[in-house]
């Protein structure tokens, strides 16, 4: 088939990519590649870690992603870091919040294992004194900016649409086009690198007095400092305050971040759907799919998102869960 994919995010592409792999002519069309929500992102594969109640759909979605990703790592060649996920709570309140994700994994059968002061302190040496904490060691990220520059050499960007493409995905993140404009709205993310001669060692999320906290270390000196959840309808601009509380929440769990050195802030919109999930399939139009409102799983749920739209494309099916005509009858003709 002949495909165009609209949108050069880290979903576009990894759609494009395994169209292009399955033997389609794929263009993707962005007039700024990689420049959205994906360039902000940590790229925490965090399918148990960024699971809350009411959302567990996404720990399945996640781990089936989770599977796909070390071959798109490694056709990509770039660094899939296995190092698990830290749990951290700062104080007693906090801890609580750490006891409550553990008991929903464990829940759904998930491993993740509680420790102690002591516990925390031998996974993560870099690490203040904290209540305690909890280890996901099946957990890893990727450098999303490494991911998107590989695949940006895998794929055909054109500048516009082509007047004779069969179908048509949609992969704008959280600027659908009309009539899909209403389904998503931005959550703006405030996101941090830098460099330290301290790094953790694996990726820290952690409360701070109720404050959420990520630390993604690279492997080398970089760190990603994320992330602030505001939803707004201004443009995404990275606020003192917003860095403030990063800032504020990482150095009471990280005592080497006074030494590091302050990179870049960026600010981004994550796309947001109503229920959390994405929208990906069938968009009600003939010939338009839909790839897109992923909030805070693009990066995890990448690869199966590119399945999922392959397999709808030359099989017709669709997967319920993210099937974006669930909110047929719902308003979708947004102001944005
Ligand atoms: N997935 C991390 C974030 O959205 O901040």
């Amino acid at each position: 088939m002949r495909i165009d994919v609209l949108g050069a995010g880290i979903v576009g592409l990894t759609v494009a990519e395994e169209l292009g792999r399955r033997g389609h002519d794929v263009a993707v069309v962005d007039p700024r590649p990689a420049t959205g929500a994906s360039y902000a992102a940590a790229g925490m594969l965090s399918p148990a870690a960024e699971v809350w109640h009411g959302e567990e759909e996404i720990l399945r979605l996640g781990l089936a992603s989770m599977d796909l990703w070390p071959d798109l790592a490694g056709r990509l060649g770039v660094d899939l870091r296995r190092t698990g996920t830290l749990l951290v709570g700062y104080d007693v309140g906090d801890l609580q919040q750490v006891e409550r994700q553990v008991a929903l994994l464990q829940r759904h059968g998930h491993p993740a294992d509680l420790l102690g002061r002591a516990g925390v302190r031998s996974a993560e040496p870099a690490l203040a004194r904290v209540a305690g904490g909890a280890l996901l060691p099946e957990e890893a990220s990727v450098d999303p900016r490494a991911v998107c520059d590989a695949l940006l050499d895998r794929v055909v960007l054109r500048g516009e649409r082509r007047p004779d493409a069969e179908c048509t995905v949609v992969a704008t993140g959280a600027s659908l086009p009309a009539p899909w404009s209403g389904l998503v709205a931005g959550v703006r993310g405030e996101i941090l690198r830098l460099r330290s001669d301290d790094p953790p060692r694996r990726t820290v999320r952690g409360w701070v007095a109720g404050e959420p906290v990520y630390l993604v270390p690279r492997g080398d000196d970089r760190v990603v400092l994320g992330a602030t959840s505001e939803a707004h309808d201004g443009p995404p601009v990275v606020t003192a305050g917003g860095v403030l509380r990063l800032l504020s929440a990482a150095r009471a769990l990280w005592p080497a971040l006074d030494r590091a050195e302050l990179v870049e802030g960026t600010a981004r919109d994550r796309p947001g759907t109503p229920d959390g999930l994405p929208l990906v399939g069938p968009s009600g139009v003939d010939g338009v799919v839909l790839a897109a409102g992923h909030y805070r799983h693009g990066v995890l749920l990448a690869p199966l998102t590119a399945r999922l739209v392959a397999d709808h494309l030359e099989t017709g099916a669709v997967t319920a869960a993210v099937d974006p005509r669930r909110f047929a009858g719902a308003r979708t003709e947004g102001a944005r």
